[in-house]
């Protein structure tokens, strides 16, 4: 294939270069074509044909279902590794040595504390305020108690607010879930694994010593791995551009976790759970769900299926559905849901609309059937999505800010009215 991609506009033809990546994906890189153009620009709503950069992080093939950290497998990465361990990789580019994640680890340990004064933030919320926009608020609000985090520029700089928030951020979101159901707001330890430690600080009754059932660590670590990253995603996208203004790295975070609330992104896994509860109560008649979602004029989408870049199945879906069937077996939790959600997914993969569109089950299909199993309330699912991608999100945020990429600012088509006179009220 030549390396140059040409445009014909009218009589003039104009040359552009492609980039190749090293899977062999091909961009045309249109950096000079407004200028070279007299101002034609590319319209892409969505982004769907867009790549707005060059990323060394997340691979992921959606025609053949591939997802890799860092040039890892994620069944891999998902078997064989711990949370901590593929967020290191994640963020800072290769697997740690042993020694190197011990002192990662003891140096979130030592920021696993937050001002107290959050509290008074936190007791202002009303109780029934949604976990991810108090945790959106809660994270931004920690730039004001960690003023030193926010103009960052040195690797240095960098890596203390890493581990900042990557301490801090476990202990917000068990507060948030705490806050809602009146327990006391505690602590974890800081001689806990990093994924015992958030399940201490979640789950630690105020009556009683809180011992960690192995079945819970294991399958929370493999839920926050398989999240962990997912490329330009909608939240990865919005912290990468916050970030390209120099606003520091919690806001960006925060504006993130905005982004994942959203019931079409993150926020999917708790739609999920209250689409197949619902089902349940209505009868469990998915045939009658199945063709809502088929009918345009009904607002009705199966929730949990279909993705935007998988397009054969979603490689993390395959992992949670073992996942669930085992965490469900040891936990011994006979859930009537998944009998809805089972049935659901036989009858989309066998329905013409669905095959045609290429619509399979997503990771949140099934990473609610774990949360639920584990005890986490229905609000709080994307919440453990948010603490899963933090790492991704901080990875994105620094590759950003290391590759000096300038402010995010897309152009647009403007279709509204031509100059016209001001017309005074008195006489609209
Ligand atoms: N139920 C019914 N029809 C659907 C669904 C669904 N879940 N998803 C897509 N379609 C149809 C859609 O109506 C359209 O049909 P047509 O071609 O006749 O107009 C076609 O499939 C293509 O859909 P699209 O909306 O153009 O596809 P997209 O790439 O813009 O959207 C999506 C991807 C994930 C937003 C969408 O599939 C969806 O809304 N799924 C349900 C929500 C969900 O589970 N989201 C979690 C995604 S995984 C977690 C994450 O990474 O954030």
């Amino acid at each position: 294939m030549s390396d140059i991609a040409k445009l014909q506009i009218g009589e003039n033809t104009y040359e552009f270069p492609l980039v190749k990546g090293t899977e062999n994906e091909v961009a045309i890189d249109i950096k000079t074509l407004r200028g070279a153009t007299n101002g034609v620009i590319t319209i892409d709503p969505g982004y769907k044909n867009t790549g707005s950069c060059e990323s060394a992080i997340t691979f992921l093939d959606g025609e053949k279902g591939i997802l890799r950290y860092r040039g890892y497998a994620i069944e891999e990465l998902a078997e064989k590794a711990d949370f901590l361990e593929v967020a290191y990789a994640l963020i800072f580019g290769e697997l740690p040595t042993k020694e190197q994640l011990d002192k990662f680890h003891e140096d979130i340990m030592k920021q696993s504390v937050v001002d107290d004064d959050v509290k008074k933030i936190l007791d202002a919320f009303p109780k029934n305020a949604h976990p991810m926009g108090v945790l959106s608020s809660l994270t931004s609000a920690l730039t004001a108690f960690n003023p030193s985090s926010v103009n960052v520029d040195s690797e240095e700089e960098m890596y203390n607010a890493i581990v900042k928030i990557m301490g801090k951020f476990p202990v917000l979101v068990a507060w948030t879930m705490r806050k809602k159901q009146g327990l006391p707001l505690n602590y974890g330890s800081k001689k806990l694994g990093y994924v015992e430690n958030v399940l201490k600080m979640m789950f630690e009754q105020p009556n009683e010593e809180y011992t960690q059932n192995p079945v819970l660590v294991n399958a929370l670590d493999k839920l926050l791995i398989l999240h962990a990253d997912h490329e330009q995603n909608c939240s990865t996208s919005t912290v990468r551009i916050v970030g390209s203004s120099h606003a520091g790295l919690f806001a960006s975070l925060s504006a993130g976790i905005s982004a994942l609330w959203g019931p079409l992104h993150g926020g999917a896994n708790q739609a999920v759970l209250e689409m197949l509860e619902a089902i349940k109560e209505d009868g469990g008649d998915t045939k009658k769900y199945m063709g809502k979602a088929k009918d345009k004029e009904d607002p009705f989408r199966l929730m949990g299926f279909g993705h935007r870049v998988y397009k054969n199945f979603d490689p993390r879906a395959k992992i949670i559905k073992v996942a669930a069937d085992e965490v469900l077996a040891e936990l011994g939790v006979k859930d009537p849901i998944l009998n809805v959600a089972k049935g659901l997914e036989q009858e989309a993969l066998n329905d013409d609309y669905f095959v045609k569109r290429k619509l399979y089950p997503n990771v949140d299909f099934y990473s609610g059937i774990i949360y639920r199993a584990m005890g986490i309330p229905v609000e709080m699912f994307t919440v453990m999505f948010a603490l899963g991608r933090l790492p991704g999100w901080i990875a994105q945020w620094r590759e950003m800010r290391l590759r000096k990429e300038p402010i995010g600012r897309p152009r647009q088509v403007y279709i509204g009215e031509n100059v016209r006179p001001f017309v005074n009220i008195n006489k609209r």
